[in-house]
């Protein structure tokens, strides 16, 4: 493992029984909160976007928007938020998609994304893969081109790297930890 890698996981803090019993959360708030380490995690993200080609960047609400936010000012590169339903004012693409228990719907600006783009999603966590999912067909919808996706964990047993292959359609999935 790389100096980088091992600083983030380090920064990383396990939290048993959350928010249910039997649930390992991963915790990044002391991530955060180092200024050393988050500034590692922005410029390896920000890198894979320039690596990407990305043109756009879209961060999923709301731990999404943590990262992909500096990484686009860390490069360069517009940031276009990609929220939860109901919170944009201007005409929208929306995608529902299946949690857990129920449904859940995102949304983005349908004037920010279009033919040509070439966008980098960015998230914190890949876990089951159904909101990297709706976020990927959202952006697909809008006409424009899947750059990759980022995220700075995956979780390798919930199988959202499978998941998401007809979706990436031979675009990149980069996790900078594997757990
Ligand atoms: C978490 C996490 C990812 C998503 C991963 O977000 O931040 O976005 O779950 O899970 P999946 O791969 O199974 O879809 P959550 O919806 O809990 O909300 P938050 O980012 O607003 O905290
Ligand atoms: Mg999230």
């Amino acid at each position: 493992m790389t100096d980088v890698k091992e600083l983030l996981l380090s920064r990383i803090r396990d939290v048993p029984d959350y928010p249910k019993a039997g649930v390992m959360f991963k915790d990044i708030t002391p991530l955060l909160a180092d200024p050393t380490a988050f500034s590692a995690l922005t410029d390896a993200l920000a890198g894979l976007c320039v690596e990407h080609g990305a043109t756009k960047i879209v961060g999923l609400e709301a731990r999404g928007f943590i990262l992909a936010a500096p990484v686009a000012v860390r490069a360069g590169i517009g940031f276009i938020p990609v929220r939860k339903a109901g919170k944009l004012p201007g005409a929208t693409l929306s995608q529902a998609y299946e949690l857990e228990y129920g449904q859940a719907e995102i949304e983005v600006h349908a004037e920010d994304l279009a033919a040509g783009d070439r966008v980098m999603v960015i998230d914190d966590v890949l876990a089951t893969g159904g909101t990297a999912e709706a976020s990927l067909q959202l952006i697909r919808r809008a006409g424009a081109e899947v750059a990759g996706l980022a995220v700075l964990m995956e979780l390798g047993f919930l199988g959202g790297r499978p998941r998401l292959e007809p979706a990436l359609k031979g675009a990149p999935l980069e996790a900078l930890l594997t757990v």
